[in-house]
């Protein structure tokens, strides 16, 4: 059995950035709201000449991991690609990064598992290098939001806090079993499914019979989130699996030297730092600046703490999610 560490990292943001007065001015709304609420100022959105989509936003952040891992393209062996705003219904975004990339025939899987996708990416890969399967391994997290919500009043307990973005890493074998992933801890709860979910179209209402109904009213294509509830379970959910990561990895709160929460609201992330008695400079937060990027947020964050000098070798950092499904996750990892 091998561990399996991360080894390059990179993102990419799209150039618009839509702050808080911009949403004031398409909907009811303030920059006081929505700060006071979730702590974002600004998010960005692909602009609408921009030819970006999911898989090239995909792509561009993971030129920047695998040339920082000191590899080429081929040298990849498994690309797994985690969003819930896939390019199409099928096939999945992993392939077509794959042909962009030029990697020939490398399996290419997609991970539906919202703002769980990364955390559960990263330990898909784990597993396929900890057997000896594979070696390098390709994880990408990306998510275009933007087109597909509700930019009204209507929809505004949601359309504030996503954005758009990706974040990718590599992971490739550890030389030896004292760094790299140390455990990872992974869960669900399918009865709350709908309580944050886009559910139309979908296999029991197919685009015909939305058609035949056109209903001005009909929300079913945008997401739904029942705000308050997805809060309670988020912050119960993070500090549970956090601390069974902890556990098994035999730390302390006081020895992760990085945290990295997804980034679903700012409350949520002080909420878990106050929790386990952590400082400003153990948790690592950038949704002032990207808003909720799903299951990007924890690979730009990831690289954004690397690049500043935050993490790096023996650091001992943890990755933490909770999200759509209901999904959640940690991951421990000995830099
Ligand atoms: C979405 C969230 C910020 C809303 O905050 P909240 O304190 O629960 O607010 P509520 O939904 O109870 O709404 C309070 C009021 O603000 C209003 N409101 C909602 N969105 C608003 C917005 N963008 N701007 C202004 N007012 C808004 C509501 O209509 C409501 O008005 P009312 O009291 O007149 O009915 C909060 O529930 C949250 O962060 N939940 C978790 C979200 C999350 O993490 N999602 C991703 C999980 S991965």
């Amino acid at each position: 059995m091998y561990n399996s560490k991360i080894i390059g990292l990179g993102k990419y943001l799209p150039d618009n950035v839509v702050t808080n007065a911009d949403l004031e001015k398409i909907m009811e709304t303030s920059d006081a709201w929505i700060q006071e609420r979730t702590g974002i100022q600004e998010r960005r959105h692909i602009a609408k000449d921009s030819d970006d989509s999911t898989s090239s936003m995909g792509v561009k952040a993971s030129k920047i991991a695998i040339e920082r891992a000191g590899l080429l393209p081929q040298d990849i062996d498994l690309i797994l690609f985690a969003t819930l705003s896939p390019d199409y219904y099928f096939p999945g975004s992993g392939v077509l990064v794959q042909e962009v990339l030029e990697i020939p025939d490398c399996p290419a899987m997609d991970i539906r598992m919202q703002c769980s996708g990364f955390v559960y990416a990263v330990a898909t890969a784990d597993q396929f290098i900890k057997t000896g399967m594979y070696k390098n391994v390709l994880v990408i997290g990306s998510e275009y939001h933007s087109g597909g919500l509700d930019m009204t009043t209507r929809g505004r307990n949601i359309s504030v806090i996503f954005g758009d973005g990706a974040g990718a890493v590599v992971m490739t074998r550890a030389e030896n079993n004292e760094v790299g992933v140390l455990n990872s801890q992974l869960h669900s709860e399918g009865k709350y499914a709908k309580e944050l979910s886009l559910i139309g179209p979908n296999t029991g209402r197919w685009v015909p019979e939305i058609m035949e109904a056109n209903d001005p009213d009909d929300i079913s294509y945008y997401p739904y989130m029942n705000g308050q509830f997805v809060f309670k379970n988020a912050v119960v959910r993070f500090s549970e699996v956090i601390l069974a990561g902890l556990q098994k990895a035999g730390w302390k709160p006081e020895d992760i030297d990085m945290l990295i929460p997804h980034q679903a609201n700012l409350r949520i992330s002080q909420f878990v730092q106050k929790k386990f008695g952590l400082s400003d400079a153990q948790v690592y937060n950038n949704i002032q600046r990207y808003g909720n990027t799903t299951a990007a947020s924890i690979p730009i964050a990831l690289t954004e703490a690397c690049e500043e000098g935050k993490i790096k070798e023996g650091s001992r950092v943890v990755l933490a999610a909770f999200g759509s499904g209901f999904t959640w996750g940690s991951v421990s990892i000995q830099w």
